[in-house]
């Protein structure tokens, strides 16, 4: 079983990641790495923080000479804001001069944080609940992501929607319609949605995507938006239905919510398919090409809590960015008066990098339950399992289920 835990705050010194528990002999670089973390900083309507971070990693343990060698992987990425907050940030001062924050951003975790871990300063809650965080998160979502593309699967996303202003819905239908999709389309569509400064693979309406964010940026307002993922190259078997907590759908639903901000996740078809008939919504199974496939893949990849071998479609929704520059109303904890929320240099919206965050989320879900699936302590015994299963499954559709 893989697994993470990350370490830091937004304004600390660094953020720090470690990854454990995938096989020997994966070839990553920190170029790649920080390929990826680029691709989380880019998008129309982001802070001017983003201009000073330019996010680098530093490989600590876990990788020699450019591969795996199977001990926990430790990065650090360090936060070039720190020195401007070496005084705020301090680990080892008794206390600092400048006011503590005692007023809650609306929609911030500001206020829950600081009453559940009993603050007097809602600082503390603002640093580790900030999204800054998700640099730490790429960093592990690239070694999977690397393990994966070792399979051939590629996982890519596009903004479909900012402000209410969708640029892509036809794509999606035909997604779901299993039109157009290659084993490498994950990477393609991620490579031209970066192409666009609002990552939308319909430039049509990237200007009126990018009017809408700067009226909002004018009038102190902010956006949030929806995207859509998608995992080409998946395997048929990942996920299981024998209990709850081993369904490949839920683990991509739990997994993409814990990303700041998201409110929604569907998969394949989601919502919609409560509004249609069961013929509409179904995919029909063919056997094509000694292959079992769908007509369509309205399930967006997964029956039963496993893959199907169809692409792994999901789209989710962020909500707009909490820090308004024209204040909400607010309390404050000290004088327990009604005021306005206080503001702090921030986004107008980020639905770009959260797309890209949610892609490193993806790909750490489908790795894990690659690797539950497949296991092996080293990348060549990985591949021995994999090959084996795939062989066997082609031979049982040659010659037909019966035992
Ligand atoms: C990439 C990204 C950037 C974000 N930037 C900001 C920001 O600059 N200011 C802000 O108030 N919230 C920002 N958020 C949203 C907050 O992190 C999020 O709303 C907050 O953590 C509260 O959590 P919740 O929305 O999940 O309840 C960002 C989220 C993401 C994914």
């Amino acid at each position: 079983m893989i697994r993470f835990l990350t370490a830091g705050e937004s304004h600390g010194k660094a953020l720090v990641t470690i990854v454990e528990g995938f096989p020997s002999n994966i070839p990553i670089s920190k170029t790649y790495i920080d390929h990826q973390l680029k691709r989380r900083q880019e998008g129309y309507g982001r802070s001017a923080r983003m201009k000073i971070e330019s996010d680098s990693v530093q490989i600590l343990s876990g990788i020699r000479f450019g591969k795996t060698i199977g001990s926990p992987i430790s990065f650090l990425i360090e936060n070039k804001d720190w020195v401007n907050w070496q005084e705020i940030m301090n680990a080892e001062k008794k206390s600092f001069s400048q006011n503590k924050i005692s007023v809650p951003r609306p929609g911030h975790a500001d206020l829950v944080g600081t009453t559940k871990y009993n603050f007097d300063d809602s600082r503390n809650s603002i640093e580790r609940s900030s999204a800054r965080e998700t640099a730490a998160r790429v960093a592990a979502g690239t070694v999977a992501r690397k393990f994966l593309e070792g399979f051939g699967i590629f996982v890519g996303s596009f903004v479909e929607s900012i402000g209410g202003i969708y640029s892509d819905t036809d794509y999606f239908v035909q997604l779901l319609n299993n039109k157009s999709l290659t084993k490498k389309s994950g990477q393609d569509i991620s490579i031209n949605a970066d192409k666009s400064s609002v990552r939308v693979l319909n430039n049509t309406h990237e200007k009126k995507i990018i009017s809408k964010i700067k009226s909002a940026k004018k009038s102190g307002d902010t956006l949030g938006g929806t995207f859509v993922l998608v995992a080409t190259g998946v395997p048929v078997g990942l996920g299981s239905f024998m209990h709850y907590d081993r369904k490949l759908n839920s683990d991509i639903a739990g997994e993409i919510m814990s990303v700041n901000a998201v409110k929604g996740v569907e998969i394949g078809d989601g919502f919609k398919t409560a509004e249609e008939f069961g013929s509409n919504v179904h995919d029909e199974t063919v056997l094509e090409q000694n292959k079992f496939s769908r007509r369509t893949n309205h399930s967006g990849g997964i029956e039963g809590g496993i893959t199907t071998g169809l692409p792994v479609i999901v789209r989710a929704a962020m909500k707009p960015i909490s820090t308004l520059s024209k204040p909400l109303n607010s309390v404050d904890l000290s004088s327990m008066k009604k005021v306005s929320s206080r503001y702090e240099r921030s986004d107008f919206t980020a639905v770009p990098s959260c797309a890209v965050i949610a892609e490193s989320m993806l790909a750490w879900v489908l790795a894990k339950h690659f690797l539950i699936k497949f296991g092996g302590d080293s990348i060549e015994e990985t591949k021995d399992n994999y090959n084996s299963f795939t062989r066997k499954y082609y031979q049982r559709i040659k010659k037909g289920f019966k035992k």
